[in-house]
Order: structure tokens, then C-alpha cells, then sequence
């Protein structure tokens, strides 16, 4: 399963890259704007530097020949740039002009089968179904995450789901579980992965043993 962050944080970025573990990094507009007084295209370019991996930047245009315009122009930043693209009848379009391009899309702010099998079928590389915010809601989004899978292998579809929007790393758990091909994870619950207070404790132990030991 390939393991995102959910940032737009250098720091954070280069926290997480170090453990070997880290296949790509999704930002949106909300992420990009914590980030204060930054330049888009440099912030952006400096990311991809820092990640051997697909990193999926925003379009903030709406309609067809503006994402079309956005998404060629950021996508000439990097070739690990994806493109990330709403969930509406003119992104969609964009979706399989870009395709045509050699341009990768990420459809993002997904919300049921049938948006993910739209996706799919306009040739994006990656599909975006927001977890948190349908359990939030009151749905339960590993649901949509199972409903996608059966769809994807059904028909052999090579867009790969990209479970985002993940609040905790039950969520991680349950999407490797359904066989999710990648989730994107806010840098707290990627920090979350790799605690257990045993391990913490265990290791105490083993440590102070080895100190107290008569072994030459
Ligand atoms: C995905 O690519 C999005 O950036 C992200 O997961 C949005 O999730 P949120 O509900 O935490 O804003």
C-alpha cells in the first residue's frame, strides 16, 4: 500500500521522507494557504524536489479550458506533479484531455461509487474519496471505500484509489485491510503509525537489561 502525506508543510515533509517510507504527498488550496506567505510555483517546485513520488497539486479554476490551462501550466513545474482535479462534469473533461496530454490526474473530493467509477472510466490516475469528512457526515466511508475496490477490480481499472481525507490510523488499517491501493495521512496520524507504547517500554527494558548485564 503507498503511504501519502496530507501536507503542504516543508518540515513536515521532510520529517516523514526520512523514515524510507513516504511514496508521494497530496496538498489542496486549504493545506497550501496554512502555509502563510509562500510562492505557489516555488513552494510547489521545492516539494517535488523533496519527494521521489507523485505530488498532486489543486487547480483552483472551475470550468473546463480554465482547469485545462491551470493544470498544463502547473504541471510543467515537475514531472512528479499530478494534477488534481474537482469532481464535476467539466473536471472530468479535463480529465481525459489531460490524459491526452501524458498528464496525470487525481480526482479529488469523492464521495460515492458511482463519482469513482466516472473517474475511472475518464482515465484518471488516481481517485480521491474523502473518508473523514462521510463519517463526519454521518455515512461511514470505509463503505465507499469497499464499494470501490469490487467496482475497480471488476472491470480492471488501472486509477488507483487514493483513500484521503483520513482522521486516524484506524482509518490507514481498515483501507490496507480492504485493499485501498494508497491513503494520504495528515502528518499526527502518520506519527501515529509508527507508536505503541510496548514498543516504547519493551525497548526501556531491553536497554536497561543490557546495561545491568555481566556479558564481556
Ligand atoms: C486529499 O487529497 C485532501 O487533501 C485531504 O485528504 C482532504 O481532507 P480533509 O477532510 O482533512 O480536508
Amino acid at each position: 500500500m503507498k503511504l501519502f502525506l496530507d501536507t503542504a508543510n516543508l518540515k513536515e515533509i521532510d520529517e516523514i521522507n526520512k523514515w524510507g517510507v513516504l511514496d508521494g504527498i497530496t496538498t489542496n488550496p486549504s493545506l497550501l494557504a496554512k502555509e502563510g506567505k509562500i510562492g505557489f510555483e516555488a513552494h510547489v517546485r521545492e516539494i517535488c524536489n523533496l519527494v521521489d513520488g507523485p505530488v498532486s497539486v489543486e487547480v483552483t479554476s472551475t470550468n473546463f479550458s480554465g482547469i485545462l490551462k491551470e493544470g498544463r501550466e502547473i504541471a510543467s513545474w515537475a514531472e512528479n506533479i499530478v494534477i488534481k482535479v474537482p469532481m464535476t462534469p467539466d473536471g472530468l473533461r479535463a480529465v481525459s484531455e489531460l490524459r491526452y496530454d501524458g498528464i496525470d490526474t487525481n480526482v479529488t473530493l469523492c464521495f460515492s461509487p458511482n463519482q469513482a467509477l466516472l473517474a475511472a472510466k475518464a482515465g484518471a490516475r488516481f481517485v480521491s474519496p474523502f473518508i473523514g469528512r462521510l463519517d463526519e457526515n454521518g455515512q461511514d466511508g470505509m463503505i465507499l471505500i469497499a464499494e470501490m475496490v469490487k467496482i475497480f477490480q471488476n472491470y480492471h481499472f488501472n486509477t488507483e484509489i487514493l483513500v484521503a481525507s483520513v482522521r486516524h490510523p484506524r482509518h490507514v488499517t481498515e483501507a490496507a485491510k480492504l485493499g485501498a491501493d494508497a491513503a494520504t495521512i495528515p502528518f499526527d496520524s502518520f506519527k501515529k503509525l509508527i507508536g505503541h507504547p510496548l514498543t516504547d517500554s519493551g525497548l526501556e527494558k531491553f536497554l536497561s537489561d543490557w546495561k545491568n548485564a555481566k556479558i564481556k
